[in-house]
């Protein structure tokens, strides 16, 4: 049902010295900051050749990304983002499954514009499972 890798998502404390670490230190192409008030975040692409890496700075009080920097101070792999054809056949077929859908398995408009929905890191190995329909 998977397809493609679409990004992996890492919360950082510091957004700046996080993206000068990948374009300096890796040699990386990295976009320009973009604030996403809805979403809580602060992000900054790291564009490769096969897919994206997604640098996410907490963005408001409000924001879910401080009890995961609580959790872990330094930073971490957020979640992974893959692709979907269908995300209404996707979320009827993981509800079948038993997977622990978050917010019910609704699609809402993700930090692209697409339909996402997320899926309970208890089922895949303490990892958080975005699907985006692409
Ligand atoms: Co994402």
């Amino acid at each position: 049902m998977i397809g493609q890798l679409n990004h992996v998502a890492i919360a950082v404390p510091n957004l700046k010295e996080a993206a000068d670490n990948y374009k300096s230190t890796l040699g990386a192409k990295i976009s320009e900051p973009k604030e996403q008030p809805e979403h809580g975040v602060t992000v900054i692409f790291v564009e490769l050749p096969n897919t994206k890496i997604e640098l996410l700075e907490p963005l408001g009080k409000d924001s879910p990304l401080h009890s995961f920097l609580e959790k872990n101070p330094s930073g971490g792999i957020h979640h992974l983002c893959f692709e979907v054809d269908d995300i209404v056949l996707a979320s009827l077929h993981l509800r079948n499954e038993g997977a622990h859908l978050i917010d019910e398995g609704r699609p809402r408009i993700g930090a692209h514009g697409k339909p996402v929905l997320f899926l309970h890191p208890k089922d895949f190995s303490g990892t958080l499972i975005e699907l985006e329909e692409a």
